[in-house]
């Protein structure tokens, strides 16, 4: 006989998404469980992106998780593009009035698992086989297993935030989901290295031999990207090679401050866009990555799924409170933000990295965007407005 149990909200994984909604949640006294196939020490030890859009800081502000981001968030005003050695800043401040925090994902789910562990959420770890059911119904189910045995919560609303591997996205009928993905055919090789940054902002490099990324978690401790073969293995890249790789593709004049050293974390990222209509069916709703995966140059992985939560949550609060009109639009107003910012993360994908089928022709279209960029106010507007971030609706 399976252990039941009863919620508001059931949320599907413990990632951002999943932790952000519950805390917001929670502090309008709506009841979630949490559940994730993981961990709190597995989740909080992935590696991911570390630049926040000042919708994101915003949110958790009001999430009120933001009190370590702003002691140990980094504001940037700018980053630059380089290309072939040739570099052009994009001051985002001048052009936007706006800017960026580089501060890692790894320290903003920290920050809510610290949040929610504090107002005893109830969480179910390590759990396996997880079913949503009755979908359609007004009490739909998620079951699953712990140890073996049974479980099964009824709830109001399922909130599908269990990524791309995830079963919530599954769960919508064949006949009713759409998907659109474009794969891409290299892959990203990251490194941490306890070493100064190479620049003080975030440098993104197309070279002849492929693309680099020059980012930084503080201001000792660097995050380095070479674009590398989608076949490509770990054991492939000794640190002698990839440094050799970083400096050639970031040009002598950007190389000449590199401060090289052992890496301690180093792993390979596919590349792809994807998203999967609709965010809603019945009572589940699906949000951030479970959604949509954009490639990870825009720096949009997180910015997207904190943005899919702002709505979700204001959706959810709304209904609560007797108001329909959020929950019966989140699909439809989630995805027209998720299509804009898929466009601009495959834009500057498609402009900064190296394509094996590319002909001379595209590089040198590749070549002639980036002078139209540097000589534009606005075209370099236009990426600014987009790397600090869209409206949310
Ligand atoms: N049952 C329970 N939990 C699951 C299941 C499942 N079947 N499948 C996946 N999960 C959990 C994972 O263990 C993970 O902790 O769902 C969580 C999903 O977290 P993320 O993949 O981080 O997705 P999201 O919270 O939307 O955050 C998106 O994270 O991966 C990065 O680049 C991505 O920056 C983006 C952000
Ligand atoms: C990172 O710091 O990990 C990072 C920054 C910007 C990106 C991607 C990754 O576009």
């Amino acid at each position: 006989m399976p252990q039941r149990h009863k919620t508001q909200v059931c949320i599907i994984g413990a990632g951002p998404s999943g932790l952000l909604l519950s805390q917001l949640l929670a502090k309008t006294g709506i009841h979630t469980i949490v559940l994730d196939r993981k961990d709190r020490a597995y989740i909080e030890g992935r590696v991911r992106a570390g630049v926040l859009e000042q919708g994101t800081v915003d949110a958790l502000e009001q999430a009120g998780v933001a009190e370590r981001l702003h002691a140990e968030g980094l504001t940037h005003d700018g980053f630059e593009l380089a290309f072939d050695g040739v570099r052009h800043r994009i001051d985002l401040k001048a052009l936007t009035g706006s800017a960026v925090v580089v501060y890692g994902q790894t320290e903003v789910t920290k920050d809510l698992f610290d949040a929610r562990f504090a107002d005893n959420q109830q969480f179910f770890f390590n759990i396996d086989d997880v079913v949503p059911t009755e979908l359609k119904s007004d009490q739909p189910q998620v079951h699953f297993t712990q140890d073996g045995a049974q479980h099964v919560i009824t709830c109001d609303y399922i909130a599908g935030c269990d990524g791309f591997r995830g079963v919530s996205r599954a769960a919508i009928p064949n006949d009713v989901l759409k998907t659109f993905e474009r794969v891409y055919p290299f892959g990203w090789l990251g490194i941490l290295v306890d070493q100064p940054p190479v620049s003080h902002e975030l440098i993104y490099a197309n070279h002849a031999h492929g693309f680099a990324l020059a980012s930084m978690r503080s201001e000792t401790r660097s995050r380095y990207y070479i674009q590398c073969e989608a076949t490509d293995c770990v054991s492939d890249w000794s640190d002698d090679r990839f440094w050799e790789e970083f400096a050639t593709r970031l040009g002598p004049d950007a190389a000449a401050n590199l401060q090289t050293g052992a890496s301690f974390e180093k792993s390979i990222a596919p590349l792809r866009s994807f998203v999967a209509e609709p965010m809603r069916y019945g009572n589940l709703f699906l949000a951030g990555d479970a959604a949509h995966i954009v490639p990870p140059t825009g720096a949009k992985g997180l910015n997207l799924a904190v943005a899919d939560i702002r709505l979700l949550s204001r959706a959810l609060i709304e209904h609560y409170a007797g108001n329909d009109h959020y929950i019966d639009t989140y699909s439809e107003t989630a995805l027209n933000r998720v299509w804009k910012v898929e466009r601009f993360s495959w834009q500057l994908s498609t402009l900064m990295h190296q394509f094996p089928e590319n002909s001379p022709f595209e590089r040198r279209m590749q070549r002639a965007e980036f002078d139209y960029i540097t000589e534009s106010e606005a075209a370099s507007k236009a990426i600014a407005e987009n790397y600090i971030g869209l409206p949310l609706e």
